[in-house]
């Protein structure tokens, strides 16, 4: 079949759901993905033709779009922080706001971890790692840092891993609990960390009609969602575990609700930690938070 007619078909099923130019971005990512094409080619060769192989996955592609799966879940894979990841249905899809922190604290940190060194400068544990993007961008990028990234869900940590590998650093991953104190005093026999940070779940359920249905049908809850009664529950899990794991001084980041920023501001002065700082995400929204113990 001639490439740009299967472009049409895109076009003509998938337009009035996301419209024209996003359908070119997902035709371009996907004939580049499984054909190894870039957009180019069907601006130079209109009338490209592929053969009845290179066709299925176009097509099951399709179907899976118009059922509103990510397209990062179609493929497997995604980018973050210019950096490679696996991803599936068992790791939240990284976001960009994601990005803003793990920059926020590469720049705060980067100085820190250039200092030579036989021991590592620099531990840092990352709490609810999922696909473990914040983990290993913050290995990529700080030197002389010893990483550790943990998480209750099994198979995130298998991506995780592998996303590990996939990016040659090295990360050490933890199952287990944060709402479970019992289990992370176990977690904290051998550590003691200069950074802690966490994106944790804090969408509450009466926030549930602002997210986009793809979202809400592809992504996991356990990743994404807490009860409206107690939605501060991990960042006060994580305080709490930050007062026993956290070294005198050390930094606490958290990505965090935009609704919620006062409410955290008064939860880190409530433990304890100095120095407070809010930051707004590029879109104006407050989305994260930082305290020294
Ligand atoms: C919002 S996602 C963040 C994933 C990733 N860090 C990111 O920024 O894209 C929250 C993560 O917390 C994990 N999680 C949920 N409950 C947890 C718990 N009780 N203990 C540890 N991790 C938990 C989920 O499996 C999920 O990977």
């Amino acid at each position: 079949m001639i490439l740009k007619d299967i472009r049409n078909i895109y076009h003509s099923e998938l337009d009035a759901l996301f419209g024209k130019e996003e359908v070119d971005s997902f035709f371009n990512v996907l004939i580049e993905h499984y054909l190894n094409l870039k957009r180019i080619h069907l601006v130079l060769d209109p009338q490209y033709m592929i053969t009845k192989e290179e066709e299925q996955p176009l097509f099951e592609a399709l179907t899976h779009l118009k059922s509103q799966k990510p397209i990062q879940y179609i493929l497997g894979e995604t980018e973050f922080y210019g950096l490679p990841f696996k991803v599936n249905e068992h790791t939240l899809i990284p976001r960009p706001e994601t990005e803003e922190l793990v920059d926020w604290i590469i720049n705060c940190h980067t100085e820190r971890s250039q200092i030579v060194s036989k021991e590592p400068q620099t531990k840092i544990l990352d709490i609810g790692t999922g696909t473990g993007c914040i983990a290993i961008s913050l290995a990529k990028h700080l030197l002389n840092t010893k990483v550790s990234a943990l998480d209750v869900s099994e198979e995130a940590l298998v991506i995780a891993q592998q996303n590990a590998e996939l990016n040659v650093v090295n990360v050490e991953f933890i199952h287990d609990d944060i709402l479970n104190s019992r289990q992370t005093e176990l977690v904290s026999v051998f550590h003691k960390y200069d950074v802690i940070v966490s994106n944790p779940p804090y969408v509450r359920n009466l926030e549930k009609a602002e997210i986009q249905p793809n979202v809400l049908d592809n992504e996991p809850h356990l990743a994404l969602f807490v009860d409206d009664e107690n939605p501060l529950q991990f960042y006060k899990a994580i305080c709490e575990f930050a007062q026993i794991n956290l070294k005198a001084n050390g930094m606490l980041y958290f990505e965090i609700n935009e609704y919620l920023g006062a409410e955290m501001i008064a939860l880190l002065e409530g433990y304890g930690f100095k120095n407070i700082e809010l930051k707004k995400d590029l879109y104006g929204k407050d989305r994260m938070v930082k305290g020294v113990k």
